[in-house]
């Protein structure tokens, strides 16, 4: 009755790894449980998860070696089967909530979230490249574009793409307080999307700085954010928590990849009691002032839920 904090599953959104092809579930070494599909399977998957409550997803591409260039060319390719598989998955499930991910990353002969141009990220010559990957998603029915690339003014350049395309639906998580983390090792492992030089620090956020995010994010809701999100979640707490206080958008956090690495080494050592850790961390982001959760924990909160045990 005195409960202050519920985690629920509406809350929770899934994050999901995508390889192309047929019948493949590639497991990822540094993260248990965690898989790369293809589409035929990954229907699948987001369908067991909707049975549970878990709604919501967001998705991510493994791209071959050989499509991959300087400008991420591919990223807004039709022939992308990033872009075949948000259509399929909408068309197969219209009420299910899909995110994207847009970063040149995936695609990038370079592995960086911006064009490198003489070993440099060139921020401005990066927006209409991230503005076009918008829009190709839109065009295949996404219903969030979720920017990661922290590229500054994508927000405001996407919005105006999507608006003189005519998708003035289709909404925006910015990833607003991006930190240049090691907490995301696993994902890159998981995607082969590591940079192949130099480092994410000079368009990441420096993990000692929280007044920079609020002026991250004052800068993306005046460029016409719908969402902001705080990432990783569980060493930015406070920065959760003064977002939360200081903005009337909706405040995601993204439990990323080496939060999930962590937990379930530990469990697996039989260091940590997994069923209650977990819910103990989902539980601690929402009480810091998440409304949403990115979390890989989604699924197995979900199967936890159904049995009663959360
Ligand atoms: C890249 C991107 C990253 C993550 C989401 N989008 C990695 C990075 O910035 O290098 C990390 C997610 C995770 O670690 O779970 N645009």
């Amino acid at each position: 009755m005195v409960r202050e904090t519920e985690v629920s599953l509406t809350s929770l959104m899934y994050p999901l790894f995508m390889v192309d092809g047929t019948s493949k579930q590639i497991p990822i070494n540094s993260m248990p449980g965690i898989n790369r599909w293809s589409l035929d399977l990954l229907l699948k998957e987001i369908e067991s998860c909707l049975e549970l409550g878990v709604q919501s997803f967001v998705l991510f591409p493994a791209v071959e070696d050989s499509l991959k260039d300087q400008f991420a060319t591919h990223s807004y390719d039709p022939s992308n089967f990033y872009l075949k598989a948000i259509r399929e998955i909408k068309k197969r499930f219209p009420d299910a909530c899909i995110m994207s991910d847009v970063a040149m990353d995936p695609y990038s002969s370079d592995g960086h979230d911006g064009l490198v141009i003489d070993g440099k990220i060139v921020n401005d010559e990066t927006l209409p490249i991230l503005s076009a990957m918008a829009v190709a998603q839109a065009e295949a029915g996404i219903d969030i574009i979720g920017p990661s690339d922290m590229m500054d003014g994508r927000v405001g350049s996407i919005r105006e793409a999507l608006d003189s395309n005519g998708f003035t639906d289709t909404s925006i998580m910015s990833y607003t307080a991006k930190y240049a983390s090691a907490f995301y090792g696993p994902f890159r492992e998981a995607l082969d999307s590591a940079p192949k030089s130099g480092d994410k620090k000079t368009y990441q956020m420096d993990p000692a700085n929280k007044w920079e995010a609020i002026r991250e994010a004052e800068l993306d809701s005046v460029e016409g954010a719908d969402f902001l999100m705080v990432k990783p979640a569980l060493c930015y707490l406070d920065v959760i928590h003064l977002l939360k206080e200081r903005s009337e958008l909706p405040i995601s956090a993204y439990n990323v990849s080496g939060e999930y690495a962590m937990l379930k080494a530990a469990a697996q050592n039989g260091w940590i009691q997994y069923e209650r850790a977990m819910p103990e961390m989902l539980l601690s982001i929402k009480r810091a002032g998440a409304d949403i959760i990115l979390t890989y924990f989604a699924k197995e909160f979900g199967e936890m839920r159904k049995k009663g045990l959360v």
